[in-house]
């Protein structure tokens, strides 16, 4: 009894295990059933029902795989119809079915996911590739293939690739498009690509839309589609796009994964399809090569050739053969870590049972189903897609995708691109992992591809506007300065400087822009460039040529190309020129001070003669010769060349410092009469911006121009003090009426427009620096493509010298006013500026001759009556021709008198000694 007591125990904790294990393998069902929804007709459906046929088969006579239990397949045809799927997956789930396999399409994955999430059934989805399946929404939503947000970011990769900044997308507007264009989307902001144009197609799309979907599509900028719609073995929408001469040379087709499972589905015979296809590019789902896969080929191969499928296998086709074996292995871990399958009803539906007649009650919550899913989740081998694994939002991890090529005859492969490397040439590594690796741009890389028309080079992918629909270039219609832009009023032909610079950069622009001019204002006024500048953000406007300065506040709202000319604001005010004067040699000093060196010359003179008087020389003589020696050497030491030297101490000592005061005098003469005549003098006080904003004047501006709001807004001048100018001559007439007189003080304008005004008037000038520095440019909407050509354009313009060319054209009629003011600025003096001095030397001169030659006439006459009288005394003579006579018996006289004199002076030294 006792020990019967204590061996009961025992044995029960014993076969405890045992007793378990039968337990658990007698309740091992023999049947497990698997549920399916596909489309049966469906490009995706007539692959994978096959294929998930043959993977039950292959399951089942697997005997490490679920040995004593047979997978069973229930499979619905949904065909297409998001009601119907719905309905058919309360009847297969009603069935008690583990899993569901599918649904197809994305749409019903939508309806079904949280039908089976509420009964605890995972859906292992081989081909919903909506992003948005992956939600935290839908726990028991599984996906074999891969998710349309990688396939996107490989899409956005080839655009960024190619350099294309827009593209337009083509999708069916349900969840697959919807989502998977937004996710696109994502993707392509990321590198700052738009989508510019969105072209929906309902699910049951008519021929007549698509066709004027896409001939309407030709007039748009860009040149690029993206195509992700549901797999069409018809090719609808390329069948159009070719009669509509849309997959022809300048345009750019990419097509998702639905295109390569299309054309892979297609029979080996079947070539019509790569004629419409030539130079679209398609990714398809990277799938190694592997001898698992090649064994499969051969079964499928061998199948069709009996008749028993009628499609060629496809990418997806072979994700559902994974799905069925990650179903059944988890299946199999599942059953060996002791799971069961029971099911119940729920309470919820319980309530409905009696209210409706409608039989929800039916429907039972799979007890193991949490269970089921995590060991799903967990699976890890390696199947026909490559290795089956999922990471933690569902999907199965990456693999990558092929980039293909359709060619002429057949489907090439161009590269490949993975989360790991982005595009490459090589195939991704097998070691997939779950993690996004950087990589750089300059390692992307892709063999050629042939485009549409056959060219390997890669089109442009926008147009900017074609002969049917000419760009819109808006122009600003001037009144003054009209030789920067206008339009004639007769002819209504717009010219001018910048139309030049125009036409001359669209020569270097490498392909055909035509436009129309559509000019601004009215032609009596200067336009607002402000509104020229919104009215091309309004798109009223593709573009605006004109002398645009390029400011912040325009940036703002365009995109301007490179600027084709430099400007800056620039103060004109009245100027006081200086080398109009022809007394400016008087200028430097003051008439006191000029007085003060007379009496200092006359003084220093007196000084001298008494001091040296009675021991040089060289001062004595006759009085009137003295008073000579001694005004001659004070002036001449002016020059230092005085032939009389001092000999007193004294004389030495005054010499000296005069002649000190002498070199301090004439040095500031000089550098006194320099600036005089090089700098221009002002005659208003404005010596730049800031005493102009100090001054509490008037200041002018062009109309129109950036010049009234940058002085209001950026210097904080008050708006009452700004005065609206429209034409030079009101610039002329108020800088002369000046501050006081209802003028204004100073003219704030851009430098182009001043040296204009400049070249005919010489009362004004600039005054101090140009104080903000800029460009003229032509603006464009923001991301207009032209932008950047023309910016390309403009340089090489500038670096052919053109632009310079076509500026002296316009402006240079009369000398450049750029040359003009350099060489005026130059301190380059002209003999304007001395004829006061040339007078007076002058002037000078004549009255020294004057008196001489009357001195000499005088002293002849009375030679000759000397003469005379002689001759009366002596004899007769005879009389003289007269007139020739005269004048040469002056300068005979004036001969002999000079010879008379040396003689006398020669004879002088004789006479003193
Ligand atoms: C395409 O549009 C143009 C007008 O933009 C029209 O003339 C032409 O007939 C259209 N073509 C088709 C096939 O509808
Ligand atoms: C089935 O397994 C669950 C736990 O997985 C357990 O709670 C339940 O009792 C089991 N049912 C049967 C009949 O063994
Ligand atoms: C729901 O009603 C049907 C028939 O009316 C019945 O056969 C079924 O057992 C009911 N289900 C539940 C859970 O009561
Ligand atoms: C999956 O299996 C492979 C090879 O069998 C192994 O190298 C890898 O570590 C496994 N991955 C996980 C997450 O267990
Ligand atoms: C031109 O437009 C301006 C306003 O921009 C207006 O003041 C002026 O009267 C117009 N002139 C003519 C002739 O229409
Ligand atoms: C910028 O533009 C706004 C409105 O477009 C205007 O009010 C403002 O004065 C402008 N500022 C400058 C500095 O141009």
């Amino acid at each position: 009894m006792n020990s019967a007591g204590y061996l009961i125990p025992l044995l029960l904790f014993l076969l405890w295990p045992l007793l378990l294990s039968g337990f658990g393998s007698s309740h091992n069902p023999s049947v497990v059933k698997i549920g399916a929804l596909l489309t049966y007709d469906s490009v995706i459906g007539r692959a994978a029902k096959t294929a998930m046929e043959m993977a039950f088969s292959d399951v089942n006579a697997d005997p490490t795989v679920l040995p004593d239990t047979e997978l069973r397949l229930i499979a619905k045809d949904t065909n297409c119809n998001v009601f119907l799927g719905s309905i058919e997956t309360f009847q297969v789930i009603e069935q008690e079915v583990v899993a569901l396999l599918g649904p197809q399409s994305s749409s019903i994955a939508h309806m079904t996911s949280p039908i089976a999430s509420n009964l605890h059934v995972p859906v292992v989805s081989f081909a919903a590739t909506d992003p948005t399946l992956s939600a935290l929404q839908f726990p028991f939503f599984v996906r074999t293939a891969q998710t349309d947000s990688h396939q996107m970011a490989a899409i956005s990769n080839l655009i960024d690739y190619f350099g294309w900044k827009e593209i337009i997308a083509i999708y069916v507007d349900d969840d697959l498009g919807r989502n998977g264009i937004s996710a696109l989307g994502d993707e392509l902001e990321r590198r700052s690509i738009k989508i510019s144009h969105h072209l929906l197609l309902p699910v049951q799309v008519e021929s007549n839309e698509i066709i004027h979907m896409l001939n309407e599509s030709k007039h748009y900028g860009p040149r690029v589609y993206v195509v992700h719609i549901n797999p069409d073995p018809s090719m609808r929408i390329f069948r159009i796009a070719q009669e509509l001469h849309m997959i022809s040379s300048g345009y750019v087709w990419f097509a998702t994964d639905w295109l390569s499972a299309t054309i892979d589905s297609l029979s080996p015979n079947d070539q019509t399809a790569f004629e419409i296809l030539r130079g679209i590019v398609s990714l398809r789902q990277y799938i190694p090569e592997s001898s698992n896969k090649k064994a499969f080929d051969a079964q499928w191969n061998a199948m069709r050739k009996k008749g028993l499928v009628n499609s060629e296998v496809n990418a997806f086709g072979l994700c559902a053969y994974d799905s069925v074996w990650a179903v059944a292995r988890a299946l199999d871990q599942y059953m060996k870590d002791g799971g069961n399958f029971t099911f119940s009803f729920s309470d919820v539906l319980n309530d409905l049972n009696s209210s409706s007649k409608i039989r929800f009650g039916n429907l039972k919550i799979f007890g193991g189903g949490t269970t089921l899913l995590g060991k799903l989740l967990q699976v890890n081998f390696t199947g026909l897609t490559g290795r089956v694994q999922f990471d933690s939002d569902r999907n199965v991890i990456n693999g990558g995708y092929e980039v293909i090529n359709i060619d002429e005859k057949a489907v090439r492969t161009v590269g490949f691109w993975s989360t790991r490397s982005g595009l490459s040439v090589s195939a991704p590594p097998v070691e997939i992992s779950e993690h996004q690796k950087s990589y750089s741009n300059q390692d992307q890389k892709l063999h050629e591809v042939k485009w549409p028309g056959g060219s390997a080079e890669k089109p442009r992918g926008w147009i900017i506007s074609d002969n049917e629909k000419p760009l819109r270039i808006g122009i600003p219609n001037r009144f003054s300065f009209r030789d920067f832009i206008m339009e004639e009023h007769e002819s209504h032909k717009v010219q001018g400087y910048c139309v030049d610079i125009f036409k001359e950069a669209c020569k270097y622009i490498p392909y055909d822009v035509p436009y129309r001019f559509e000019p601004f204002g009215n032609g009596s006024f200067n336009p607002d460039y402000d509104m020229l500048i919104k009215m091309v953000a309004d798109n009223v406007f593709d573009a605006a040529i004109g002398d645009i300065a390029i400011v912040t506040n325009r940036t703002r709202m365009v995109d301007f190309c490179q600027p084709y000319a430099s400007t800056g604001l620039v103060i004109v005010a009245p100027i006081n020129n200086a080398k109009e004067n022809a007394w400016v040699f008087l200028e430097p000093f003051t008439a006191e001070l000029w007085c003060v060196i007379a009496v200092a010359f006359v003084m220093i003179a007196v000084v001298i003669w008494f001091l040296e008087h009675r021991v040089n020389k060289d001062f004595r003589g006759p009085p009137r010769q003295q008073l000579v020696t001694m005004f001659l050497f004070s002036f001449s030491t002016l020059f230092k060349k005085n032939q009389e030297n001092t000999v007193s101490p004294l004389g030495r000592m005054v010499m000296v410092l005069w002649l000190f005061l002498l070199m301090v005098i004439t040095s500031s003469y000089t550098a006194s009469l320099t600036s005089i005549l090089t700098i221009q003098k002002l005659s208003s006080p404005i010596t730049g911006i800031d005493s102009l904003i100090a001054s509490n004047w008037p200041i002018g501006y062009q109309v129109g121009s950036f010049a009234y709001s940058y002085l209001a807004d950026s210097l904080f001048i008050a708006r009452s003090r700004l005065v609206s100018l429209g034409s030079p001559e009101e610039y002329e007439r108020a800088l002369k009426l000046g501050p006081i007189k209802g003028g204004v003080a100073a003219i704030v304008d851009e430098l182009p427009y001043v040296d204009l005004f400049l070249s005919k008037q010489t009362e004004f000038g600039i005054v101090g620096q140009a104080f903000s520095r800029g460009g003229w440019g032509f603006a464009f909407q923001r991301g207009s493509p032209l932008a950047v050509d023309m910016s390309t354009a403009i340089l090489k313009l500038s670096e052919t010298g053109k632009l310079q060319e076509i500026h002296h054209k316009w402006f240079c009629k009369l000398g450049c006013p750029d040359e003009r003011r350099q060489s005026s600025e130059a301190s380059r003096l002209q003999l304007v500026s001395f004829w006061g001095l040339y007078l007076l030397c002058g002037g000078f001169a004549l009255a020294s001759f004057v008196l001489f030659l009357t001195r000499m006439i005088w002293s002849y006459i009375r030679y000759k009556r000397q003469q005379k009288a002689a001759s009366l005394a002596l004899s007769s003579a005879p009389p003289v021709n007269r007139c020739p006579g005269f004048v040469y018996s002056f300068f005979n006289f004036i001969d002999q008198k000079e010879e008379n004199t040396k003689r006398s002076a020669s004879s002088d030294p004789e006479n003193h000694h």
